[in-house]
Formats: C-alpha cells, structure tokens, sequence
C-alpha cells in the first residue's frame, strides 16, 4: 500500500500529560478506516504554513477497530517542527493526510510468551499489543521505563495488561534487565522500543544470555537523529540539486523539491527508501544496511542518513 493516501479529519485533540496529546482520527468521508493490526502505524503529513512534515506514529487504537485511529504524540524540545505542529496547531476538524496503515513491528503469533519492553514514548506501540493480548488471551508482560510522574498516564489503555511493571530514575525503581530476561519462560519473544540506548541495552543483553535474533524484536526511532550538518544532494536521474538543511532530513529536502522517493517507516529500519550513492561518501544512521554494505558506501537511507562529503550524487 506504499503510496496509498487516507483523507483523515481530526476529531479529538486533549492534552493527558504536559508533553503527551491524545490525537483521535477518523475518515473524513464519514465511512469506515482500513483494519490495522497491533504494532501498526500510519505517517501523517502535517502542512505548516511554512513547510511539511511527514511523521510516523504508533496507532494506540484497538487493533481492527475502524472508525477511529488514536495517536500520541510526546512534544520534544529538539522537534524539527512536527511535534510542535501537533501540539500547537492541530484541532478538531483539521484535514490530514495520511498513509495507509504498515506494520513493521508486529506481535510473534507463535511466541508462547510476550515481554515488552518500552522506554517513554515508546510505550505506544504496546498499546495495541496489550489490547491484542488481551483479547487472544495471549500470555504477556510490560515493563515501562518512564518518568515517575507519567506511570498513570497510559492506564486507560492498559487496564487488561495482565503483568504490568514501572520503573523510572531512582535508587530500587530501575529496570534490572539481564535479571529480567533471566526469569522469561522457554519460547518468549522479546520486544523493545524506546530511546536507543535502551534498545541497544536490551538487544545487547539478550544476545548476552543467548536469545535467539528471531526471538528479540526492536522498534526505532530514527527521525530525531535526522538533522546535521548541511549538504548537496544532486539527484542524477533528474538532474536537479537540492540543498539539503541542518534541521531537515535527506527524504524530508527531496520531498521539498517535489521530487518523488519511496519511503515508509521513516525511522531507518524497513529498507524501504534505500538509494544508490554514485559519489561522495554518506554519514549512515540506519538500522537497516549491513556492515559490509555500510562499508561500501554505494547505498544510502534518505530518510535518516546524511553526508560526511559536501555533495552526494544519488541514483535517483
Ligand atoms: S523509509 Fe524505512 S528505512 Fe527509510
């Protein structure tokens, strides 16, 4: 469905922590929305008087439910202006455009255990997985790391979370993960999603313990890193320049141009977007290329990667 567009109104908008809004979505032509399974999420393109965004956020909604999508979106302090859009300019009854719902992050069917393990806003996508869960009856935990004061702040989504465990930054409250992975029962599968570090920490120490890779499941967020230094892009195919700013991502600048690139989760990891480098060499911040093709520098991730050369000549 990559290319495929939904007309979306907003029909809700409200504020359930300082940093956190609550978005409600419906279809703008009043009928009913396309099924999304847990762990789904749909990009949003937001329209600034100045510029465009285009997001990918975490559907909250109840898996299949179809006349609303539910999104929450964390405003962060080094937002390139897409959070800020939400928080300070949408409404009920805006117009949105968006992608057909993707998964790129959905629950193991076969597992016999679920472990899900989420850092700050990265709690969103077990939301949906929760509700799944629950309504399979499938065996599950959470375990949240997140500030202290936003424990409650998710429990309308989480009132059937059968083993639902917190910690934040204090002495006796911090997640221990080697001592949690330890305790899983045979055929769990592991999830994770949340700042990098925390992704990272999981991963590594799962394959510390010996988890099997198909058995460990991570979700990025790659958009954040997005920004750096400025470059040139010269899109060869095309034959047009573009100049590519420090608070704007390779994707979002030939997006600006109104030049055409395939993308879908916009966070580095589906391999959707990937583009052949002609010259110059990239700056790679993607979860999705492997070292040796890294190595070769001959392929790149528009929509998180960027140049350490002053010009970059893509396939494109
Ligand atoms: S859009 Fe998914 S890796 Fe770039």
């Amino acid at each position: 469905m990559i290319g495929e567009t939904l007309e979306l109104t907003v029909v809700g908008v409200d504020d359930i922590a300082p940093s956190l809004r609550h978005v409600r979505l419906a279809a703008a032509d009043g009928g009913q929305l396309p099924p999304a399974s847990a762990g789904a999420n749909i990009q949003l393109r937001l329209q600034g008087e100045a510029r465009t965004w285009r997001n990918a956020y975490s559907l909250i909604s109840q898996p299949g439910r179809r006349d609303v999508y539910e999104i929450i979106v964390r405003r962060v302090p080094e937002s390139r202006g897409g959070s800020a859009f939400v928080h300070e300019v949408l409404k009920p009854g805006d117009r949105l455009v968006a992608s057909w719902p993707s998964n790129l992050f959905a629950p193991q069917r076969t597992a016999r255990h679920h472990l899900m393990i989420a850092g700050g806003i990265g709690i969103t996508p077990f939301l949906s997985y929760v509700a799944d869960f629950a309504h399979n009856g499938a065996s599950h935990a959470l375990h949240v790391c997140c500030r202290e004061s936003e424990t409650a702040t998710f429990a309308p989504w989480l009132q059937d979370c059968g083993d639902l465990n917190y910690y934040w930054d204090a002495d006796g409250h911090r997640l221990d993960i080697p001592a949690l992975l330890a305790q899983q029962p045979a055929g769990t599968h592991l999830y994770v999603c949340g700042p990098a570090a925390l992704n990272d920490q999981v991963i590594q120490a799962a394959a510390d313990a010996g988890w099997p890779a198909s058995h460990v499941h991570c979700e990025h967020f790659g958009a954040a890193l997005s920004g750096g230094t400025p470059f040139t892009a010269f899109l060869s195919r095309s034959g047009i320049e573009v100049e590519v700013g420090e608070s704007e991502s390779l994707l979002e600048a030939i997006e600006r141009i109104g030049a055409s690139a395939p993308c879908l989760c916009r966070g580095g990891a589906c391999g959707v977007c990937v583009t052949g480098v002609l010259e110059g060499e990239p700056e790679h911040r993607d979860h999705y290329l492997g070292a040796d093709e890294r190595e070769g520098g001959q392929l790149i991730m528009p929509c998180v990667s960027r140049a350490r050369s002053a010009r970059l000549v893509l396939d494109l």
